[in-house]
């Protein structure tokens, strides 16, 4: 465990690492039992997903292709504005594959719902979700999250992934801010 204690603007481990990886060994098992015989394409949304993916397609006992994409959500500091803009696409044809997006963190949602009806567009036989984290109380639209992590307080969060600023991506737990970071 790495000590959060000593980065003076972390306030609180909300979801150590144990924790992760218990839920996440899970939700691998349950995705290797939903998706037998199917042709599995996990897409993970950079750069908040890599570690998620990275830990969660191990989880997933049988053969599973990854690819990535990598989308700007217009907006400024912690908010999110539902513009989408595509930094890097798949490198994958979707169409006719069962597709499963790895994500971080749904938040509003608007980012989701958006790359949902993208890749819907490109004829794939399914599009799934499976976030670690969701934000219920700061939903702003209507997206059925398939496979759910932990659902937690609607405030931000860093660590495993996800950043404040390019920060704290690679802390192995799931932490709050400290009100000075945070400003
Ligand atoms: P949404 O469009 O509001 O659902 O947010 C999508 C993206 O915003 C996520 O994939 C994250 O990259 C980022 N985000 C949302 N909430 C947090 C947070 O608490 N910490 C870090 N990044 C976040």
């Amino acid at each position: 465990m790495q000590r959060v204690e000593s980065e003076v603007d972390l306030d609180q481990i909300l979801i150590t690492e144990d924790e992760i990886l218990g839920c996440l060994a899970r939700m691998g098992k349950q995705i290797t039992a939903d998706y037998d015989g199917k042709d599995l394409l996990l897409v993970g949304v950079l750069k908040g997903a890599v570690m998620v993916m990275a830990d969660l397609a191990r989880a997933i006992d049988r053969h599973v292709e990854m690819d990535w994409m990598a989308v700007s959500s217009y907006g400024s500091g912690t908010k999110s504005s539902g513009v989408v803009r595509i930094l890097k696409d798949l490198d994958t044809d979707v169409a006719g594959r069962d597709v499963l997006i790895v994500e971080d963190v749904v938040d509003t949602g608007l980012t989701l719902s958006w790359l949902v009806a993208n890749l819907r567009s490109r004829g794939p036989s399914s599009v799934r979700i499976a976030s670690l984290l969701r934000k219920p109380d700061a939903m702003q639209m209507e997206i059925d999250v398939d496979y759910v992590g932990f659902d937690i307080p609607n405030s931000f969060v860093v660590g495993y992934g996800l950043d404040y600023g390019e920060r704290y991506r690679n802390l192995r737990c799931i932490a709050t801010l400290g009100e000075q970071a945070h400003e």
